[in-house]
């Protein structure tokens, strides 16, 4: 199986620190309730503390140990933010704290939707559940991260008074600080148990939790979760070819990983870049887009706009991706004597989840009306490289009264021109609802 492209997500040391800030919450706590001797307070039960006691040796030596732990974990969170200020910490700062308040309501509340109602209810009720394209951080990540990092402060800031009490000798802010640092805890945990979720456990994001090891996502990952950030990468990549391509002079080859951190991307999010005007929409035949996908099979995408059930029934082109731009309703058309056919709403959003804006598209239907009308709205959202597959799948009709085959679709098209073609199902390329 061919791999897929990968793109930087996430540096080394951003790793480790991530993994470090794990570890010490976990550790910290685990000691942290063992400390809570109150059983009215104690989340866990006293066997809890009672357990944490023996492993520790007695409840003095958990809280020192707990102590140097919050030490260790403030510590090396501090020093590596000024380390690394610049290249790590103000870039994650502020992708963190940017807002955008419409798009972000607009993909909680359609998340949520999508998260708690089935995908069949929300059809029926003609909810449209297209995400909107997010940055490096989607809302609901950065949900959870606002508060963590003013938690953590917070918590740090706490515990240091708290470890000081005697010292500092002041009952009422050693008070206020027990209860800060308890209620913060307390909430940051329950966000966390949803991170933990949501990274872990949520269906489709185990490329993110993989990223968390080895830095990198796929591109198509990028693409669909991270639109604005995959596109910032993709024109701060463009901008760096032509400045390198005008100072060497020579031409390009493809390369397989794109290493733009983000740390850049996030920086040329504001850039402006003019988008040409849309060009009208070219054709080709079924015979010879076939003969072109042959010379560039990696890079061709042919997309098949037809209804799933003629995708599956009729058969389809062995490569093309069916993403429909009409579905079939069971309701009879008395003009045009044949069932009604419905729009897709998401038809555009579904190309760009899945395919970049300068991607050569071949766009296919039965026999060239639906394609045609289909490649020029990708065209006017400004994909830049689509062509209409004239003839279709299936082809023209045959008009001979006398023949057999009359009212036959057999003229021309992919079906009938010798390019591959099948009735097997490929979950990378049908259309899903669920
Ligand atoms: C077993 C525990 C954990 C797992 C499996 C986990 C997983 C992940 C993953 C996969 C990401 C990357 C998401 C992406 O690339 O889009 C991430 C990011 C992050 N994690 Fe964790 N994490 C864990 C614990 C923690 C803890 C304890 C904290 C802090 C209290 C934390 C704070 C963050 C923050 C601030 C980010 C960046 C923003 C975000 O994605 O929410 N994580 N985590």
């Amino acid at each position: 199986m061919m791999k897929p492209r990968m793109i930087r997500r996430h540096s080394t040391k951003a790793i480790f620190l991530h993994w470090f800030n794990t570890a010490c919450w976990f550790f910290l706590l685990g000691t942290g309730a063992g400390l809570i001797d109150n059983p009215g307070l104690q989340p866990l039960g006293m066997w809890w503390p009672r357990l944490m006691h023996t492993v520790f040796g007695s409840p003095e030596t958990l809280l020192v140990v707990h102590e140097a732990c919050g030490f260790l974990w403030a510590g090396i969170i501090v020093i590596y933010g000024l380390v690394f200020l610049r290249t790590e910490t103000l870039p994650f700062l502020k992708e963190v704290f940017s807002f955008s308040v419409r798009d972000d309501v607009h993909w909680l509340l359609i998340k949520s939707l999508v998260m708690t109602l089935p995908t069949r209810f929300l059809e029926k009720m003609g909810a449209d559940s297209t995400l909107p394209d997010q940055p490096f951080y989607n809302v609901g990540q950065k949900l959870f991260a606002i508060p963590a990092v003013l938690g953590g402060a917070l918590i740090a800031a706490s515990g240091f008074i708290m470890a000081f009490s005697r010292a500092l000798n002041d009952p009422g802010l050693v008070q206020w600080s027990i209860l800060i640092h308890f209620a913060i805890v307390g909430f940051v945990t329950a966000g966390l148990l949803v991170h933990v979720f949501m990274a872990a456990i949520a269906k489709g994001e185990g490329p993110a939790l993989r990223s968390m090891f080895t830095g990198w996502v796929p591109e198509g990952f990028a693409r669909h979760h991270n639109r604005r950030w995959y596109d910032a990468m993709m024109r701060k990549g463009f901008i760096s070819l032509f400045f390198l391509l005008s100072l060497l002079q020579v031409c390009p080859s493809a390369g397989g990983q794109i290493t733009q951190s983000p740390v850049s991307a996030v920086n040329i999010v504001s850039t402006q870049i003019s988008e040409p005007a849309p060009k009208p929409v070219p054709g080709v035949s079924a015979k010879d887009a076939y003969e072109k996908w042959k010379d560039e099979p990696d890079k061709l995408i042919i997309i098949d706009c037809r209804t799933p059930e003629e995708y599956v029934y009729v058969g389809h082109a062995s490569m093309a991706h069916n993403i429909p731009s009409q579905f079939m309703e069971h309701v009879w058309d008395e003009n045009k004597k044949e069932y009604r056919m419905r729009d897709n709403p998401n038809f555009v959003e579904m190309v760009k989840s899945k395919f970049k804006l300068d991607d050569a598209i071949f766009v296919m239907c039965r026999s060239g009306g639906r394609s045609t009308l289909s490649a020029r709205k990708l065209t006017e959202a400004g994909f830049t490289n689509v062509v209409n597959i004239m003839d279709g799948f299936e082809g023209a009709l045959v008009r001979d009264p006398e023949s057999y085959f009359d009212g036959k679709r057999l003229r021309n098209g992919w079906k009938n021109s010798g390019a591959p073609w099948t009735y097997g199902l490929k979950p990378r390329l049908i259309f899903r609802a669920d």
